[in-house]
């Protein structure tokens, strides 16, 4: 087998008899069921597992990620997490999670063509479109790359408020939706001010007769 390769199979035997060895019960307790109460939206970026970052275990965080943690309404998977996660888990809690160092956000930023995902990331194009005073006040580039990657988690905050999932849930139970950047250079994450958690929070253009 070749080497690389199996060191993700020996890995799991591994993980398997150790999580065994600590509790005997582990996988038949989390083969129950699982109760998270946490959706997490992320980018695909192999260095920012939302489990280990947060500290947290399996079982506890429902996942999508995708490039440059874009929220879509016509994204058809990520709707329907979103769906199943609010709907028929009842999680607490949506984050959004970007990350400083985004190759999707520096994608976006350049005028270079990078395939098919041009068009994906042409949401955040737009997003530097909608506030290309603030950034375009940033005389250094890299500080204005980071505080796109913040505006862009922003605006996927008040995408998943925009969606009629969200604001159903909104009616009879608390829910909210807050927005993170995670600090590749220091393992941190940094909280945006921009907590959403009723309709009143979005424009009434957004809000839905429900
Ligand atoms: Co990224």
């Amino acid at each position: 087998m070749e080497a690389s390769y199996k060191r993700l199979i020996d890995g799991n035997r591994k993980y398997s008899l150790k999580k065994k060895f600590d509790d005997p019960e582990y996988f038949k307790k989390l083969s129950l069921g699982q109760k998270p109460e946490y959706l997490w939206i992320g980018c695909s970026d192999s260095r920012v597992p939302a489990n280990e970052v947060t500290g947290t275990k399996s079982g506890e965080i429902f996942v999508h990620r995708n490039i440059a943690n874009i929220v879509v309404h016509t994204d058809m998977n990520l709707m329907s997490v979103v769906e199943y996660a609010v709907e028929f888990l009842k999680i607490k809690h949506i984050i959004v999670c970007g990350h400083y160092g985004c190759g999707g956000v520096r994608a976006a930023f350049s005028n270079k063509t990078h395939g098919v995902v041009d068009s994906w990331l042409r949401n955040i194009k737009e997003v530097y479109h909608k506030h290309y005073k603030e950034l375009e006040a940033i005389a250094d580039i890299e500080q204005r790359i980071d505080r796109l990657t913040e505006l862009n988690v922003i605006e996927q905050v008040r995408n998943l408020a925009k969606t009629k999932i969200v604001q159903r849930a909104w009616q009879d139970r608390t829910l909210q939706i807050h927005g993170w950047v995670y600090g590749m250079n220091n393992g941190l994450i940094k909280e945006l001010n921009t907590m959403y958690d009723e309709a009143l929070d979005i424009e009434p253009i957004f809000r839905y007769e429900l």
